[in-house]
């Protein structure tokens, strides 16, 4: 990778300047120089930001499996791609050289051939954290179908949706997955999802577990079946630049999932060089981040940024705490790792450990330490500075989303002075803006209001699938000529941003996004339940925590109210996931709204809160009454 490395300060103002000043130009050279094309683009970039249509590097043909793997057989063949570190520590890792890695690669879209799946495809992948997870993936792109991964915590009826939404030709899952000391039957929960998905033709199960699964005659394969025979010669598809990679689903602020599409040029050239950049990557790096691949951070910085790198990556199947609290730093010790990619809530959750068990390892490989996916707060960040970190590595806040493709505002590691809790500067390219309620654009420094972003990137999602006016709507109304990120965030003195967390109806806890609205209408499936309001409050571990007003069709004192509480949370994991869980529900007898019939959530997050203080202007609400009645009944 050549000129596409910042080496200091001065050096980053001169490259952003250049990338704004003349974006095209920048990009252009970026890509020309890094990466490896069939043909070139005629035109670096296409857009309307009123119609919501951007375009990067049109008339270029490529394929991102020719750079994530088969560009560096000649000189990395032998170089470790991927380590694997098992959920069981006792398991041997597998280290998957790039060659190995092609030829699982070109197997499986063999096998994926065989079994019916065909450019433009859509193929939903529901595995742990298992090589075949990364293989499959590639596979898809290579072959040129559309891979949706399905985050394999989600239930079967949130498999459901994805799956229709997508109108997916094949899933692919396990027989199970292994989790700290936990066996999950995923198989299962793809045998409850399938049954109402008319979409799905072919099941492929990876064997992971060896547990007894059931296989529907004509529907569900084994892999077993067909990888072994299947030939290691594979013709890569040679794909447009605008040309679907894969569908993401995130939450909104309304029901449905948003599967945000990512195509292919555009979404390879911007996770590389940001890969490169953040995490200051040279060629002999054990990177490791810990998210998971069904997540955006999987997608970009577990696969395709290192890969197209030349990176050596880090999957790991297990959690933080199994067997002991000191998984991760164990890790680290064991394969060296130089680069450490983590969340804000795992931080918390061990930074309640005792520090003796990260003390006890030698972390001395590490070089850079990156946090992602919610503000990541004072204390947390000096204790991952100081017990990890060692006050020598510096901390890397990136700050970006499912819908950027990339991380787009981070300090670069021994370029920007970090200052905790703030992402600091936004990488080349990256022009952000606040915007106050009227639209008008908040100049200077110190202020605060909602983050936009003026230009686009290559790494921009084109769309929700299947719904481009929704795209239109949720990103690019609100402040038109703009993209409109969700959060909030303020500028400093010098220019820094700090990232103050969502302005819309989603909450991030333990790092998930969930919208409130689909838990809203779980909870209203309970046939006891007239209607209910969800709202965030402040958690040690998990950042925010879910807190839930719920107004009971029938008073009735004589309802058990904790057999009510359970039922509703088991509800919720039903239909959307454990992750989405209530951590208090109380039960009360209206909701505070507005004439229009607004619900005013603000007044109940700070009653969950348990911030009286102040209300605000509450002349609005159409029953007053109701603040002192849920205030009053607050659960501690
Ligand atoms: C939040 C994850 C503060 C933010 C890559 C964003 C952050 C949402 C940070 C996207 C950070 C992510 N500091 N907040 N460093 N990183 N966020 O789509 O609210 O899962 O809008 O993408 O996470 O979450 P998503």
């Amino acid at each position: 990778m050549k000129n596409y490395v910042i080496h200091d300060l001065p050096d980053y103002f001169k490259q952003y300047k250049k990338s704004i000043k003349n974006p095209k130009k920048f990009w252009d050279k970026i890509a020309d120089e890094n990466f490896v094309w069939y043909q070139r683009w005629n035109k670096v970039v296409k857009f309307d930001m009123e119609e919501a249509k951007i375009e990067w590097f049109k008339g270029a043909k490529l394929n991102i499996t020719k750079n994530c793997l088969d560009r560096h057989l000649a000189e990395r063949g032998d170089k470790t791609a991927i380590i694997w570190e098992s959920n069981d520590p006792n398991e041997e890792a597998q280290y998957i050289s790039y060659r190995e890695l092609h030829e699982r690669v070109c197997k499986m879209a063999n096998v994926l051939t065989e079994l019916g799946v065909k450019k433009g495809d859509r193929v939903c992948i529901y595995l742990p954290m298992i090589p075949e997870l990364a293989v499959t993936m590639l596979a898809c792109a290579k072959m040129g179908a559309v891979h949706s991964v399905i985050f394999a915590g989600f239930s079967a009826s949130a498999v459901t949706s994805r799956v229709n939404d997508c109108e997916a030709k094949m899933i692919i899952t396990s027989d199970g997955s292994y989790r700290g000391n936990k066996a999950i039957d995923l198989k299962g929960i793809i045998d409850e999802a399938v049954e109402k998905t008319p979409s799905v033709e072919k099941v492929l199960v990876v064997k992971r577990t060896n547990t007894e699964v059931k296989m529907k005659e004509g529907r569900d394969v084994w892999l077993d079946d067909y990888y072994p025979k299947a030939s290691a010669d594979f013709v890569t598809k040679i794909m447009d630049a605008e040309d679907p990679l894969f569908i993401l689903y995130t939450s909104g602020s309304t029901g449905k999932p948003k599967g945000m599409l990512h195509t292919t040029a555009g979404y390879m050239v911007y996770t590389g060089y940001t890969f490169k950049n953040v995490f200051n990557y040279k060629e002999n790096d054990i990177y490791w981040c810990t998210a998971d691949i069904g997540w955006i951070t999987g997608h970009s910085y577990i696969l395709y940024g290192p890969l197209t790198n030349g990176a050596t990556t880090v999957i790991f199947e297990g959690v933080p705490t199994y067997p002991e609290p000191d998984r991760f730093w164990a890790v680290i010790e064991k394969h060296k790792v130089t680069q450490f990619y983590t969340a804000p809530t795992a931080i918390r959750s061990l930074a309640k450990e005792s520090s003796s068990w990260v003390e006890k390892h030698d972390l001395s490989s590490l070089r850079v330490i990156g946090s992602v996916g919610e503000p990541i707060n004072d204390e947390a960040w000096h204790w991952y500075n100081d017990h990890v970190g060692k006050k020598k590595c510096p901390i890397v806040d990136t700050w970006w989303q499912t819908e950027t493709g990339g991380i787009m505002i981070s300090p670069l590691p021994f370029v920007t002075p970090t200052k905790p809790t703030y992402a600091t500067l936004p990488l080349p390219g990256i022009q952000p803006v606040l915007m106050d309620e009227k639209r008008n654009e908040i100049t200077g420094n110190q202020v605060d209001g909602n983050l936009c972003i003026r230009f686009p990137w290559p790494g921009i999602a084109r769309t929700i699938w299947g719904d481009h006016q929704r795209y239109k709507e949720t990103y690019f109304t609100a402040f038109p000529g703009k993209y409109f990120t969700g959060d909030g965030a303020l500028r400093d003195e010098t220019g820094y941003y700090r990232i103050t967390g969502r302005v819309d109806d989603v909450i991030i806890v333990s790092g998930h996004n969930l919208g409130t609205a689909p838990i809203e209408d779980s909870i209203n499936l309970h046939p006891a339940v007239a209607e209910s309001a969800i709202v965030g409050f402040p958690h040690d571990i998990k950042g925010n925590a879910l807190y839930g007003f719920v107004i009971l069709k029938e008073t009735g004192e004589s309802r058990d109210k904790d057999h009510l509480r359970k039922e509703i949370n088991m509800l919720i994991s039903d239909t959307i996931g454990p992750i989405a869980k209530l951590d208090k529900i109380q039960f009360v007898s209206g909701l505070p709204k507005t004439r229009s019939g607004k619900i005013m959530r603000r007044i109940l997050r700070k009653i969950a809160e348990g911030d009286f203080s102040n209300f605000g202007d509450t002349s609005t609400l159409l029953n007053p009454e109701i603040v002192d009645e849920i205030k009053d009944g607050r659960i501690n």
